[in-house]
């Protein structure tokens, strides 16, 4: 989604916005753009491309720039085409003050037919351009007032513009009467400050200011700031000036590298193993002494009055919350329903006393998942009754998100920072957070015995060594079977119980980074109409694991068969299996942990598939990273 770069210091600003672009790149875009106070004669230059970011440095190339103060953005477009006239930044009619800016100003036509109507010319047909020309407006006010400091004028003049703004946005402006000044604000749209030694900066996501510093502010919602060479400041909406103390980046958020992979997908895959080993290590315990065999990093007290779960989240962390879903009602007996975030904020069940809400999210910014939880937050302090606390935990790859500025229990899956726009490894660290609060669960409502909760203990430890060779035989494997499907048009995914979630995952992965049309069902319900589209060339993969289910996933494997589908089975050497026309071999698991390893043909086969196909594995079209819109 749109990314925002901006600085002020005493080093030239042009290749410093584009480094910080290039870190941005993963969270997806389709144009970008920067511009910059010119030191020589003080004006405004603003540059920008359409597509992906090498355009707009070829467009830079060899043009000088002098100047230490400016903005970039990359933008993924909301209102108005992905063209070159609706890419940030945007500029006043005067072309002294220009806008980057995340997010969705949602009374933005009312700003704007009352800006035409005073005569002012858009260029665009975005949100954003409104905000140039009000400030711009602003300022010619103020000139009257001749304040003495340009950018304290600056600052008032935003602060002015931004209280009739209406939506979450985060924004970065600049102008030319104050060369060296940068006002930043910030509402339901991530922002945080980097405070680099005689130089600042600013950005939507911690990578972008890694080339300049790792101590970064955090911006809180409702805040503006004003960065100079000399210092920041911060203020609140009540225009208090606001005081606290930086925080260093963990070395996770820093390191953004692919070593000797073609993809950051392929790498991210490669990972799992290593985040297996740190969550056991991390996570489980030893000391027989306390309450469960978990270690968190807050009081689960309140955990003992739950009786219900409700967890909100979107695309593939919903996946997640699926699993967990599965497992927190069957393992641990505690009645769990999952809710796609967009729609729970608009039809929410009935409020029910001890409720414990859950949060998944990896990038802790998604827009919709942060306005679920919020106005599960309101509805139950604002419901009056004692009894109705908003228990709440959020699981999250980014601790220094918006999610762990709203819900005070996180529990920080700590993947590293993830690059590829479709999640591999963040699910994986989810999952695994959730067979923690599984175990927690079944610890505290005694639905399991000491026994078998020291079995999936056990199990899980075996997970790391197991998954490592299973990542390199499926490579291969799926290395090879991608070319069978790089012409395909339809492919099903059927799963039962469990892994249920992981067929609607692997049909997610492939749509969203090979293009090609997949659905993902229990495995039972295919007769009931998706039966229809099955030919030849309709491939159907379906994961069939020893255990509650296999017998009837295999039958229904033969359904599809019978239907002359080409069958992929994900599944181990053993009696029924010979039904697959390929089979992608997995060891002998216990069923309970089966997604952790089920998971990675289907991530596997997506990347191969689109990497044969010759697509941007790592950003494919129109998604993004970290969606802040809603
Ligand atoms: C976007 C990404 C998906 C991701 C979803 C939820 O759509 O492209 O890969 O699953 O957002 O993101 P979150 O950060 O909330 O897990």
């Amino acid at each position: 989604m749109c990314g925002i770069v901006a600085v002020t210091g005493y080093r030239k600003a042009l290749p410093l916005l584009v480094e910080g672009l290039e870190k941005l790149e993963y969270r997806g875009y389709d144009s970008a753009g920067i511009a910059v106070i010119d030191s020589d004669n003080k004006k405004l230059v603003c540059h920008k491309a359409e597509g992906k970011l090498k355009n707009l440095k070829h467009k830079l190339d060899k043009k000088i720039i002098s100047g230490s103060l400016g903005i970039g953005h990359t933008r993924w477009a909301t209102h108005g085409k992905p063209v070159l006239r609706n890419a940030h930044p945007h500029c006043d009619w005067t072309k002294q003050v220009a806008v980057v800016q995340n997010g969705i100003i949602e009374n933005y036509f009312e700003l704007k037919t009352k800006l035409e109507s005073e005569g002012i010319v858009f260029t665009s047909e975005t949100d954003t351009e409104v905000i140039p020309h009000l400030i711009q407006k602003e300022l010619n006010n103020l000139s009257n007032l001749n304040l003495e400091n340009s950018g304290s004028t600056l600052l008032i003049a935003v602060r002015n513009v931004i209280s009739d703004l209406e939506g979450a946005y985060a924004l970065a402006v600049i102008w030319s009467g104050s060369p060296d000044s940068l006002v930043v604000a910030r509402k339901q749209a991530p922002l945080i400050i980097g405070l680099g030694e005689g130089e600042f900066v600013c950005a939507s996501d911690t990578p972008a200011i890694t080339n300049i510093t790792n101590t970064i502010l955090p911006m809180e919602d409702d805040e503006m700031a004003l960065l100079t060479p000399l210092g920041i400041e911060i203020y609140n909406s009540e225009n208090e000036r606001q005081y606290r103390n930086p925080i260093s980046l963990r070395l996770s958020e820093q390191i953004v590298d692919k070593k000797h992979f073609k993809h950051y997908m392929l790498k991210e895959i490669y990972d799992q193993p290593q985040i297996a080993k740190n969550w056991i290590k991390q996570f489980l315990r030893n000391d027989e002494s306390s309450l469960t065999s978990i270690n968190y990093p807050f009081d689960i007290q309140f955990l003992k009055n739950i009786d219900q779960i409700q967890i909100l989240a979107c695309g593939t962390s919903r996946h997640a919350a699926l699993v967990g879903s599965y497992l927190l009602e069957q393992y641990a007996g505690i009645p769990t329903n999952v809710f796609y975030a967009s729609e729970f904020r608009y039809s929410p069940p009935p409020l029910s006393p001890n409720i414990l809400t859950i949060g998944v999210t990896q990038s802790g910014e998604t827009a919709d998942t942060l306005a679920a939880l919020n106005m599960e937050i309101k509805r139950r302090q604002s419901s009056g009754k004692e009894s109705y606390k908003p228990n709440l935990i959020a699981i999250t790859n980014r601790l220094d998100s918006s999610i762990s500025r709203l819900v005070p229990n996180i529990i920080d899956i700590s993947a590293g920072i993830e690059i590829g726009v479709a999640a591999t490894k963040t699910f994986f660290g989810q999952l695994l957070s959730f067979y923690g609060l599984a175990i927690t669960f079944a610890q505290i409502r005694k639905s399991k015995t000491h026994e078998e909760i020291d079995k999936m203990i056990s199990n899980l430890i075996k997970i790391p060594p197991i998954l490592e060779d299973l990542i390199i035989s499926h490579n291969k494997i799926s290395e090879e079977l991608a070319h069978n499907f790089s012409n395909m048009k339809d492919v099903i995914f059927l799963g039962r119980g469990i892994n249920y979630p992981i067929a609607l995952e692997g049909a997610l992965k492939l749509k969203e980074i090979s293009y090609i049309h997949a659905a993902g069902y229990p495995a039972g319900e295919m007769k009931h109409g998706p039966i229809a589209l099955l030919e030849k060339k309709v491939p159907v993969i379906s994961i069939a694991t020893p255990g509650n289910v296999f017998e009837k996933v295999i039958s229904n494997a033969q359904e599809a068969k019978a239907r002359d589908s080409y069958l992929v089975g994900i599944a181990p050497e053993c009696e029924g299996t010979e039904i697959f026309d390929y089979l992608i071999p997995l060891p002998l698991i216990d069923e309970w942990i089966s997604p952790l390893l089920t998971v990675v043909p289907m991530q596997l086969l997506s990347y191969h598939i689109a990497a044969h196909r010759g697509l941007d594995v790592d950003q494919p079209r129109n998604l993004a990273k970290s969606v802040t819109v809603e």
